[in-house]
């Protein structure tokens, strides 16, 4: 995916940089990290070296045994000249945290260690999250050199407010935690692709009430949904999210409708359609529900209640049947066995959808409820594409990455990318 090089300034906080660095690996990133002498008091370069599994560069005379390669790439035959190989070659330059006095010397030009002379030297975008205690935060220096770097084009992630690192301490200058660091990495590496695009997203498991307390679920957590929903505001759609029974916190900027049974699912959906470019359809909807479910607790000694089951409205195929031209609509199928794909492929047919995106419930550690997910994806079109077994949001990544080839194909849809802006986030 993309290189991202992580600059480590003193601060306890550098134990967060650790973390930051594993999930962006784990999201696809191939990782080299630039420390200062200061902060290997804090974390030693041996765990940053485990971590993203390639040699950490502190001084600006280290040769690089890697020779500016990232993880993943052939190791060139020769070593580069310049030891700014590594900023030269980023996609994005992360220093987190970032000290006041790393804050002081990137402000004025400053360039005494690799760090702030890699800062120096990026033509990549520039990211700093300040991390300190709060009266160092709030100085006027610290707070004029933020302004001079945000005015220059830096994002700026802001600390968070609480306890600090200093005893008995609360106030900002803590370090956000890794996983809003790494949102905000994806954002400044995403090409905003899907700008101006409505995409409308299903996510999470129906339930249908039994009695007041019962009901008939599925083990659908929602995460694939969230993850997809994620993606596509971070390509710069327009996101709503129709969530049935998720516990989980949606990605910033994704609208959240909540619902709880497949009747309030179908709903939503038709009120949501119509403006909709494009239909992820990951929730888990319930084919059947309870004929006429008790207002009421039922109780044990009335006895063991039959259920009869109804069947509810296929949403899916309803929302095909209204479709209008150049909407893109995706379903997903969660198929049981070795013929996963084949009734995927029917399914494809069936609901006449533009792709579907199928995977093999039989095995174990993916799909629901899980982290991971392992995927094939059809088109109407013929593509199908294998995703062996990654995180969701990597897995979200490659159906997004569908989306847009099917919006190419279809409308002649033209990608569209451009730099990210510079804030303060
Ligand atoms: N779906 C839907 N409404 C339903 C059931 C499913 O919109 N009542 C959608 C799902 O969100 C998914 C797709 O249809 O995107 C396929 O779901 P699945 O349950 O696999 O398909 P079914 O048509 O229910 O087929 P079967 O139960 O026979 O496998």
């Amino acid at each position: 995916m993309a290189r991202l090089l992580l600059g480590v300034s003193g601060g306890i906080a550098a134990y967060k940089a650790l973390e930051t660095a594993r999930l962006a690996i784990r999201s696809g990133h191939a990782v080299r990290v630039i420390q200062t002498p200061t902060s290997e008091r804090f974390v030693g370069r041996a765990s940053f070296e485990a971590i993203t599994g390639a040699p950490v560069l502190i001084g600006q005379f280290e040769s690089d045994s890697a020779r500016g390669a990232y993880p993943g790439e052939p190791l060139p035959e020769r070593a580069p000249i310049s030891h700014l190989a590594l900023v030269e070659r980023a996609d994005l330059y992360l220093i987190a945290p970032a000290s006041a006095n790393t804050l002081a010397k990137l402000a004025h030009g400053q360039a005494d260690n690799l760090l702030s002379t890699a800062a120096l030297a990026a033509a990549c975008p520039l990211a700093v999250a300040p991390a300190m205690n709060h009266r160092m935060y709030l100085h006027p220096a610290t707070q004029a050199n933020l302004k001079a770097l945000a005015a220059r084009g830096v994002t700026v992630i802001e600390p968070e407010s609480g306890e600090l690192a200093s005893h008995g301490e609360y106030g900002s200058g803590r370090l956000p935690d890794p996983e809003r660091l790494l949102a905000v990495t994806q954002a400044l590496l995403t090409a905003p692709t899907l700008d101006g695009l409505r995409v409308l997203v299903t996510a999470g498991g129906t339930r249908e009430p039994i009695d007041s307390v019962r009901f008939i679920g599925n083990r659908s957590s929602g995460r694939m949904g969230f993850a997809l929903a994620a993606e596509a505001a971070r390509r710069g759609a327009e996101v709503t999210l129709i969530a049935a029974n998720a516990a989980l916190a949606p990605a910033p900027g994704v609208r959240v409708c909540e619902v709880a049974t497949a009747e309030e699912l179908a709903h939503a959906c038709e009120v949501e359609f119509e403006r909709a470019d494009v239909l992820l359809m990951a929730a888990a909807v319930a084919d059947f529900r309870p004929v006429g479910a008790a207002e009421t607790k039922l109780k044990k000694d009335q006895g063991v209640p039959s259920l009869e089951l109804e069947p509810t409205t296929d949403v899916l195929t309803t929302l095909t049947e209204r479709r209008r031209a150049g909407q893109v609509l995706v379903g997903f199928a969660a198929e049981h066995g070795e013929h996963a794909i084949d009734l995927g492929r029917s399914k494809l047919e069936r609901k006449r959808l533009d792709a579907i995106v199928v995977n093999d419930v039989s095995r174990p550690g993916i799909a629901f409820d899980a982290l991971e997910n392992e995927v094939t994806i059809l088109t109407a079109g013929g593509e199908q594409r294998h995703i062996p077994r990654a995180a969701k949001d990597q897995v979200a990544q490659a159906v997004l990455d569908a989306v847009e080839r099917i919006r190419t194909e279809v409308s002649g849809g033209a990608r569209r990318a451009g730099p990210p802006s510079a804030t303060r986030v």
